[in-house]
Protein backbone atom coordinates (compact mmCIF):
# COMPACT_ATOMS: atom_id res chain seq x y z
CA UNK A 1 0.00 0.00 0.00
CA UNK A 2 1.42 3.48 -1.28
CA UNK A 3 0.64 6.79 0.26
CA UNK A 4 -0.87 8.10 -3.03
CA UNK A 5 -3.47 5.00 -3.15
CA UNK A 6 -5.74 6.84 -0.48
CA UNK A 7 -6.12 9.43 -3.74
CA UNK A 8 -8.29 9.18 -6.16
CA UNK A 9 -7.27 8.96 -9.46
CA UNK A 10 -7.32 12.59 -11.56
CA UNK A 11 -8.73 10.49 -14.92
CA UNK A 12 -9.58 7.41 -15.84
CA UNK A 13 -10.31 5.55 -19.56
CA UNK A 14 -14.19 3.92 -19.44
CA UNK A 15 -14.42 2.91 -22.99
CA UNK A 16 -17.47 5.02 -23.70
CA UNK A 17 -16.59 8.02 -21.75
CA UNK A 18 -13.57 9.96 -19.26
CA UNK A 19 -13.94 9.44 -15.51
CA UNK A 20 -12.60 12.74 -14.61
CA UNK A 21 -12.05 14.01 -10.63
CA UNK A 22 -13.53 17.45 -10.44
CA UNK A 23 -10.88 19.26 -8.84
CA UNK A 24 -12.50 22.56 -8.54
CA UNK A 25 -15.06 20.51 -5.71
CA UNK A 26 -12.26 19.39 -4.29
CA UNK A 27 -11.32 19.73 -0.98
CA UNK A 28 -15.00 20.28 0.49
CA UNK A 29 -16.27 17.24 -2.28
CA UNK A 30 -14.92 14.19 -4.02
CA UNK A 31 -16.99 14.39 -7.34
CA UNK A 32 -15.97 12.61 -10.53
CA UNK A 33 -17.29 13.84 -13.94
CA UNK A 34 -18.40 11.65 -16.98
CA UNK A 35 -16.72 13.05 -20.19
CA UNK A 36 -18.83 12.31 -23.03
CA UNK A 37 -17.76 14.61 -25.87
CA UNK A 38 -14.61 16.64 -26.69
CA UNK A 39 -16.45 19.66 -25.95
CA UNK A 40 -16.56 18.07 -22.22
CA UNK A 41 -13.07 17.69 -22.29
CA UNK A 42 -12.53 21.03 -23.53
CA UNK A 43 -14.51 22.87 -20.69
CA UNK A 44 -12.79 20.53 -18.36
CA UNK A 45 -9.64 21.84 -19.02
CA UNK A 46 -10.24 25.79 -19.58
CA UNK A 47 -12.29 25.46 -16.39
CA UNK A 48 -9.27 23.66 -14.06
CA UNK A 49 -11.66 20.89 -13.47
CA UNK A 50 -8.36 18.75 -14.50
CA UNK A 51 -4.96 20.71 -14.25
CA UNK A 52 -1.81 20.16 -13.79
CA UNK A 53 0.63 19.66 -16.83
CA UNK A 54 0.35 15.55 -17.06
CA UNK A 55 -2.75 15.73 -16.16
CA UNK A 56 -3.85 18.04 -18.66
CA UNK A 57 -2.02 16.29 -21.48
CA UNK A 58 -3.54 12.69 -20.43
CA UNK A 59 -6.87 14.06 -20.70
CA UNK A 60 -6.84 15.57 -23.80
CA UNK A 61 -5.09 12.15 -25.26
CA UNK A 62 -8.02 10.35 -23.90
CA UNK A 63 -10.51 13.43 -25.30
CA UNK A 64 -8.52 12.75 -29.08
CA UNK A 65 -9.20 9.08 -28.76
CA UNK A 66 -12.89 9.50 -27.81
CA UNK A 67 -13.52 12.01 -30.07
CA UNK A 68 -11.91 9.70 -32.76
CA UNK A 69 -14.19 6.81 -31.38
CA UNK A 70 -17.39 8.74 -32.61
CA UNK A 71 -16.52 9.26 -36.37
CA UNK A 72 -18.66 7.20 -39.08
CA UNK A 73 -16.44 7.32 -42.13
CA UNK A 74 -14.87 4.63 -43.09
CA UNK A 75 -12.25 6.47 -45.12
CA UNK A 76 -8.52 6.87 -43.74
CA UNK A 77 -8.04 9.72 -45.05
CA UNK A 78 -11.29 11.71 -43.81
CA UNK A 79 -10.48 10.31 -40.67
CA UNK A 80 -7.09 11.77 -40.27
CA UNK A 81 -8.78 14.94 -41.67
CA UNK A 82 -11.32 14.62 -38.68
CA UNK A 83 -8.73 13.57 -36.15
CA UNK A 84 -6.70 17.02 -36.88
CA UNK A 85 -9.20 19.19 -36.86
CA UNK A 86 -10.04 17.63 -33.09
CA UNK A 87 -6.22 18.16 -32.41
CA UNK A 88 -6.27 22.03 -33.16
CA UNK A 89 -9.14 22.38 -31.36
CA UNK A 90 -8.17 21.04 -28.33
CA UNK A 91 -4.72 22.99 -28.62
CA UNK A 92 -6.53 26.04 -28.04
CA UNK A 93 -7.88 25.21 -24.58
CA UNK A 94 -4.97 26.35 -22.57
CA UNK A 95 -1.22 27.25 -24.26
CA UNK A 96 1.21 26.99 -21.50
CA UNK A 97 2.01 23.44 -20.31
CA UNK A 98 3.63 21.40 -23.40
CA UNK A 99 2.37 18.24 -22.17
CA UNK A 100 -0.90 18.94 -23.52
CA UNK A 101 0.73 19.28 -27.32
CA UNK A 102 2.69 16.56 -26.58
CA UNK A 103 0.22 13.85 -26.16
CA UNK A 104 -1.74 14.92 -28.79
CA UNK A 105 0.51 14.64 -30.96
CA UNK A 106 1.98 11.74 -30.28
CA UNK A 107 -1.79 10.87 -30.49
CA UNK A 108 -1.27 11.79 -34.34
CA UNK A 109 1.56 10.23 -34.89
CA UNK A 110 0.06 6.63 -33.88
CA UNK A 111 -2.95 7.26 -35.83
CA UNK A 112 -0.99 7.60 -38.95
CA UNK A 113 0.63 3.71 -38.98
CA UNK A 114 -2.94 2.72 -38.64
CA UNK A 115 -4.09 0.75 -42.09
CA UNK A 116 -7.36 1.05 -41.59
CA UNK A 117 -10.13 3.33 -39.49
CA UNK A 118 -11.04 0.53 -36.74
CA UNK A 119 -7.27 -0.05 -36.53
CA UNK A 120 -7.05 3.96 -35.81
CA UNK A 121 -9.46 3.74 -33.56
CA UNK A 122 -7.60 0.89 -31.42
CA UNK A 123 -4.46 2.34 -31.63
CA UNK A 124 -5.64 5.68 -30.34
CA UNK A 125 -7.05 4.53 -27.05
CA UNK A 126 -3.97 2.31 -26.45
CA UNK A 127 -2.09 5.09 -26.57
CA UNK A 128 -3.69 6.92 -24.52
CA UNK A 129 -3.92 4.54 -21.96
CA UNK A 130 0.39 3.96 -22.36
CA UNK A 131 0.54 7.81 -21.90
CA UNK A 132 -1.35 7.30 -18.75
CA UNK A 133 0.96 4.28 -17.28
CA UNK A 134 4.07 5.57 -18.54
CA UNK A 135 3.45 8.77 -16.33
CA UNK A 136 2.72 7.05 -13.07
CA UNK A 137 6.55 5.37 -13.61
CA UNK A 138 8.16 8.55 -14.62
CA UNK A 139 6.67 10.05 -11.44
CA UNK A 140 7.94 7.46 -9.23
CA UNK A 141 10.81 7.57 -10.41
CA UNK A 142 11.24 11.65 -10.30
CA UNK A 143 9.90 10.97 -6.69
CA UNK A 144 12.65 8.74 -6.00
CA UNK A 145 15.86 10.81 -7.86
CA UNK A 146 14.10 14.14 -5.70
CA UNK A 147 14.27 12.40 -2.20
CA UNK A 148 18.21 11.47 -2.76
CA UNK A 149 18.18 15.64 -2.18
CA UNK A 150 16.43 15.26 1.33
CA UNK A 151 17.65 14.86 4.51
CA UNK A 152 15.48 13.75 7.29
CA UNK A 153 13.42 16.40 9.17
CA UNK A 154 13.18 18.85 6.13
CA UNK A 155 11.55 21.80 5.69
CA UNK A 156 10.37 21.85 2.51
CA UNK A 157 8.25 25.01 0.65
CA UNK A 158 6.57 24.24 -2.27
CA UNK A 159 3.33 25.97 -4.69
CA UNK A 160 0.48 25.27 -6.44
CA UNK A 161 -0.23 21.28 -6.49
CA UNK A 162 2.29 19.39 -8.54
CA UNK A 163 0.90 16.51 -7.41
CA UNK A 164 -0.49 13.01 -7.18
CA UNK A 165 -3.69 14.24 -9.05
CA UNK A 166 -1.66 16.61 -11.34
CA UNK A 167 -0.09 13.47 -12.76
CA UNK A 168 -1.21 9.79 -13.31
CA UNK A 169 0.06 9.22 -9.41
CA UNK A 170 2.30 10.79 -7.20
CA UNK A 171 2.88 14.06 -8.98
CA UNK A 172 6.57 15.73 -9.69
CA UNK A 173 7.76 17.74 -7.23
CA UNK A 174 5.05 16.40 -4.50
CA UNK A 175 6.51 12.58 -5.35
CA UNK A 176 9.15 12.68 -2.70
CA UNK A 177 6.65 13.35 0.01
CA UNK A 178 4.55 10.66 -1.14
CA UNK A 179 7.51 8.39 -1.25
CA UNK A 180 9.03 9.89 1.96
CA UNK A 181 5.70 8.95 3.76
CA UNK A 182 6.21 4.82 2.64
CA UNK A 183 9.65 4.99 3.94
CA UNK A 184 8.79 6.50 7.42
CA UNK A 185 11.19 9.22 5.90
CA UNK A 186 10.37 12.72 8.09
CA UNK A 187 10.16 15.45 6.21
CA UNK A 188 7.69 18.66 6.72
CA UNK A 189 5.91 20.72 3.81
CA UNK A 190 4.79 24.32 3.66
CA UNK A 191 2.31 24.77 0.52
CA UNK A 192 1.76 27.91 -0.66
CA UNK A 193 -1.65 28.82 -1.15
CA UNK A 194 -1.62 29.56 -4.75
CA UNK A 195 -3.54 32.95 -5.35
CA UNK A 196 -5.79 33.04 -7.31
CA UNK A 197 -7.15 30.20 -7.42
CA UNK A 198 -6.01 28.45 -4.53
CA UNK A 199 -3.95 25.37 -5.88
CA UNK A 200 -2.11 25.40 -2.89
CA UNK A 201 -4.57 25.25 -0.12
CA UNK A 202 -7.19 23.69 -1.65
CA UNK A 203 -5.49 20.45 -3.40
CA UNK A 204 -1.87 19.95 -1.88
CA UNK A 205 -2.99 20.83 1.48
CA UNK A 206 -5.48 18.19 0.90
CA UNK A 207 -4.06 15.48 -1.05
CA UNK A 208 -0.54 15.38 1.09
CA UNK A 209 -3.28 15.53 4.15
CA UNK A 210 -5.10 12.31 2.96
CA UNK A 211 -1.64 11.04 2.37
CA UNK A 212 -0.45 11.37 5.87
CA UNK A 213 2.75 14.19 5.05
CA UNK A 214 3.10 16.55 7.38
CA UNK A 215 2.04 19.60 6.08
CA UNK A 216 1.83 23.28 6.48
CA UNK A 217 -0.62 25.96 4.92
CA UNK A 218 0.89 29.42 4.76
CA UNK A 219 -0.39 32.25 2.34
CA UNK A 220 1.94 33.42 -0.69
CA UNK A 221 2.97 36.79 1.10
CA UNK A 222 4.26 34.58 3.80
CA UNK A 223 6.77 32.95 2.11
CA UNK A 224 10.02 34.94 2.65
CA UNK A 225 9.17 35.06 6.50
CA UNK A 226 8.26 30.96 6.59
CA UNK A 227 11.54 30.32 4.95
CA UNK A 228 13.34 32.58 7.60
CA UNK A 229 11.50 31.93 10.85
CA UNK A 230 11.23 27.87 9.88
CA UNK A 231 14.19 27.48 8.65
CA UNK A 232 12.79 26.17 5.22
CA UNK A 233 15.72 23.76 3.58
CA UNK A 234 14.75 23.56 0.22
CA UNK A 235 12.04 25.13 -2.72
CA UNK A 236 10.78 22.67 -4.91
CA UNK A 237 8.34 23.10 -7.83
CA UNK A 238 6.75 21.26 -10.96
CA UNK A 239 6.98 22.99 -14.60
CA UNK A 240 4.57 23.06 -17.26
CA UNK A 241 6.94 24.13 -20.18
CA UNK A 242 11.19 23.81 -20.16
CA UNK A 243 12.73 25.24 -23.02
CA UNK A 244 16.22 23.99 -24.01
CA UNK A 245 18.42 26.23 -22.00
CA UNK A 246 16.10 25.65 -18.91
CA UNK A 247 14.02 28.03 -18.48
CA UNK A 248 10.88 27.05 -16.50
CA UNK A 249 7.13 27.97 -17.01
CA UNK A 250 5.42 26.98 -13.84
CA UNK A 251 2.74 28.82 -11.67
CA UNK A 252 2.71 32.02 -10.93
CA UNK A 253 4.47 32.84 -8.23
CA UNK A 254 7.32 30.48 -8.28
CA UNK A 255 9.75 33.29 -10.16
CA UNK A 256 9.75 34.81 -6.51
CA UNK A 257 10.32 31.86 -4.99
CA UNK A 258 13.12 31.21 -6.96
CA UNK A 259 14.66 34.85 -6.22
CA UNK A 260 13.82 34.05 -2.38
CA UNK A 261 15.49 30.73 -2.54
CA UNK A 262 18.59 32.76 -3.71
CA UNK A 263 18.52 35.33 -1.43
CA UNK A 264 18.73 32.92 1.51
CA UNK A 265 20.52 30.50 0.02
CA UNK A 266 18.62 27.73 -0.34
CA UNK A 267 18.11 25.38 -3.22
CA UNK A 268 15.20 25.87 -5.42
CA UNK A 269 14.27 22.53 -7.66
CA UNK A 270 12.21 22.04 -10.53
CA UNK A 271 11.01 18.56 -11.06
CA UNK A 272 9.15 17.47 -14.14
CA UNK A 273 9.04 14.35 -16.67
CA UNK A 274 10.41 14.63 -20.13
CA UNK A 275 7.14 15.41 -21.47
CA UNK A 276 7.79 18.71 -20.34
CA UNK A 277 10.51 19.82 -22.04
CA UNK A 278 10.12 21.69 -24.90
CA UNK A 279 13.39 21.67 -27.11
CA UNK A 280 11.73 23.76 -29.91
CA UNK A 281 12.21 26.78 -27.54
CA UNK A 282 15.39 27.99 -27.22
CA UNK A 283 14.15 30.73 -24.01
CA UNK A 284 11.62 31.18 -22.16
CA UNK A 285 10.92 34.37 -23.82
CA UNK A 286 9.31 32.04 -26.58
CA UNK A 287 6.77 30.61 -24.28
CA UNK A 288 2.78 31.87 -24.00
CA UNK A 289 1.98 32.77 -20.99
CA UNK A 290 -1.68 32.01 -20.46
CA UNK A 291 -3.55 34.95 -18.93
CA UNK A 292 -7.15 33.97 -17.22
CA UNK A 293 -10.06 35.57 -16.90
CA UNK A 294 -10.24 38.24 -14.45
CA UNK A 295 -12.49 37.06 -11.99
CA UNK A 296 -10.47 34.76 -10.32
CA UNK A 297 -8.75 38.02 -9.20
CA UNK A 298 -11.71 40.31 -8.72
CA UNK A 299 -13.93 37.43 -6.69
CA UNK A 300 -13.19 34.94 -4.33
CA UNK A 301 -15.84 32.11 -5.00
CA UNK A 302 -19.29 33.90 -6.06
CA UNK A 303 -17.85 37.35 -3.42
CA UNK A 304 -16.35 40.42 -5.33
CA UNK A 305 -13.59 41.31 -3.09
CA UNK A 306 -12.60 44.38 -5.75
CA UNK A 307 -14.38 47.14 -7.11
CA UNK A 308 -16.42 46.82 -9.83
CA UNK A 309 -14.54 47.52 -12.96
CA UNK A 310 -10.93 47.53 -12.30
CA UNK A 311 -8.27 46.66 -14.57
CA UNK A 312 -6.83 43.43 -13.98
CA UNK A 313 -3.88 41.54 -15.23
CA UNK A 314 -3.97 37.56 -14.81
CA UNK A 315 -0.86 36.10 -15.68
CA UNK A 316 -1.50 32.02 -14.97
CA UNK A 317 2.75 31.12 -15.00
CA UNK A 318 5.57 32.70 -14.98
CA UNK A 319 9.01 31.97 -15.92
CA UNK A 320 12.04 31.12 -13.90
CA UNK A 321 15.44 31.95 -15.34
CA UNK A 322 17.69 28.68 -15.94
CA UNK A 323 20.28 30.70 -13.23
CA UNK A 324 18.08 30.74 -10.43
CA UNK A 325 17.56 26.80 -10.79
CA UNK A 326 19.72 24.55 -8.81
CA UNK A 327 18.59 21.76 -10.45
CA UNK A 328 16.18 20.11 -12.78
CA UNK A 329 14.68 16.46 -11.56
CA UNK A 330 13.64 14.44 -13.90
CA UNK A 331 12.48 10.64 -14.41
CA UNK A 332 16.05 9.99 -16.10
CA UNK A 333 17.69 11.69 -13.18
CA UNK A 334 19.05 15.02 -11.98
CA UNK A 335 20.53 17.58 -14.04
CA UNK A 336 22.32 20.99 -12.74
CA UNK A 337 24.47 23.64 -14.07
CA UNK A 338 24.74 24.21 -17.62
CA UNK A 339 21.48 23.02 -18.95
CA UNK A 340 21.56 23.37 -22.29
CA UNK A 341 24.83 20.98 -22.37
CA UNK A 342 22.49 18.80 -19.86
CA UNK A 343 18.95 18.78 -21.09
CA UNK A 344 19.96 17.02 -24.55
CA UNK A 345 21.69 14.15 -22.44
CA UNK A 346 18.86 13.04 -20.96
CA UNK A 347 16.93 12.43 -24.41
CA UNK A 348 20.09 10.88 -25.33
CA UNK A 349 20.08 7.83 -22.87
O1 LIG B 1 -2.94 26.21 -13.69
P1 LIG B 1 -2.53 24.84 -13.25
O2 LIG B 1 -3.14 24.43 -11.96
O3 LIG B 1 -2.70 23.81 -14.35
O4 LIG B 1 -0.95 24.96 -13.00
C1 LIG B 1 -0.25 23.83 -12.60
C2 LIG B 1 1.18 24.05 -12.34
O5 LIG B 1 1.71 25.13 -12.50
C3 LIG B 1 1.97 22.83 -11.92
O6 LIG B 1 3.04 23.19 -11.09
C4 LIG B 1 2.53 22.12 -13.17
O7 LIG B 1 1.55 21.94 -14.13
C5 LIG B 1 3.16 20.82 -12.83
S1 LIG B 1 1.96 19.57 -12.38
C6 LIG B 1 2.85 18.15 -12.06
Amino acid sequence: MTATTSLPLSVEWKDTYIQLLDQQKLPQETVFLELKTIDDVFDAIVTLKVRGAPAIGITAAYGLALAANSYETESLEDFHILLKKDRDYLATSRPTAVNLFWAIDRLIQISLNASSVNEAKTNLVHEAIQIQLEDETTCRHIGEHALSLFQKNDKVLTICNAGSIATARYGTALAPFHLAKEQDFPISVYASETRPVLQGARLTAWELQQSGVDVTLITDNMAAHTIKTKNISAIIVGADRITANGDTANKIGTYGLAILAKSFGIPFYVAAPLSTFDLSRKTGEEIEIEERNPREITHLGDQAIAPEGIPVFNPAFDVTPNDLITAIITEKGIIRGNYTEAIPTLFHN
